[in-house]
């Protein structure tokens, strides 16, 4: 992996942001990360986002286990969040995409990766179950998020409260926009409604690696890192927490400070 990484351009005591060369190698060290605590604890619980951002994430992962034996099979996984009545067969359902880029990709036993159920006729006690099955799984150890443009992380649109729980969601019309390009439909097919873990709820990883690629998510990262703590900005939440790291491509980076 090369590591032509600048210094972090931000340090406190608990949140690291690293600007590296470009998303191939910010994703590299989030793998490596994952590796070595995989290493130092095969049981390991981690909490896998979708999206575009952590594809290179689960792909560097592939490598890890390819070249150097890298054995998930008995890690556990979380899931972020998963669309409200989506079939999840679709292949536009989390389900489908955790169980192609994580689960088999990277050999997890499908038992211990849980999704939160978008199909469950009971969404609310749906929500309380997945509180419940991270907390008897003994919580998430290393957390991965992307960022939406509007700041969002999980499907915790701006507005939603920093000590949120697992619950169901309006999806905003720009996050429906953003995530149009994997339905074939466009945004009238992409579902109004996700069930999501809440802001709180990701808080409680015992550490967390944001990854934001692109000038497209410059505003929100620098918001999120700059801006007030508030409901406005969701990932501003994450300065509230003890061990972040924020690996960035440079465009990304570049309305930071
Ligand atoms: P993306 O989504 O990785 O597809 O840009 C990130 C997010 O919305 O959290």
């Amino acid at each position: 992996m090369t590591t032509t990484t600048t210094a972090p351009v931000h340090t406190s005591s608990s949140l690291r942001v690293v600007v590296a060369a470009d998303a191939e190698s910010a994703a590299g060290m989030a793998a490596e990360r994952i590796s070595a605590l995989i290493r130092s604890r095969p049981t390991a619980v981690l909490g896998v986002a979708t999206g575009s951002t952590p594809s290179p994430v689960y792909r560097a992962l592939q490598t890890l286990r390819r070249t150097e034996g890298l054995d998930l099979s008995q890690a556990s996984a979380f899931a972020l969040d998963e669309y409200v009545g989506i079939d999840p067969r679709r292949p536009q359902s989390y389900r489908s995409v955790i169980d192609g880029e994580v689960t088999r990709s990277l050999g997890l036993d499908p038992l211990r990766v849980a999704i939160p159920d978008g199909s469950a006729p009971d969404l609310v006690e749906a929500a309380h179950a997945y509180e419940e099955s991270i907390r008897s799984a003994g919580g998430v150890d290393l957390q991965i998020l992307g960022i939406g443009h509007n700041g969002h992380i999980g499907f915790n649109e701006p507005g939603s409260a920093h000590d949120s729980l697992t619950r169901a969601v309006d999806l905003t019309p720009e996050t429906r926009r953003a995530n149009a390009r994997f339905f074939d439909g466009g945004i009238d097919d992409v579902p109004t409604q996700a069930l999501t873990q809440g802001i709180g709820t990701i808080l409680r990883a015992r550490e967390i690696v944001l990854l934001a690629f692109g000038s497209g998510k410059a505003e929100a990262v620098a918001r999120a890192l700059e801006g007030s703590i508030d409901r406005s900005s969701p990932a501003s939440a994450l300065r509230r927490h003890q061990a972040v790291t924020i690996l960035l491509d440079k465009a990304a980076a570049s309305m930071v400070g």
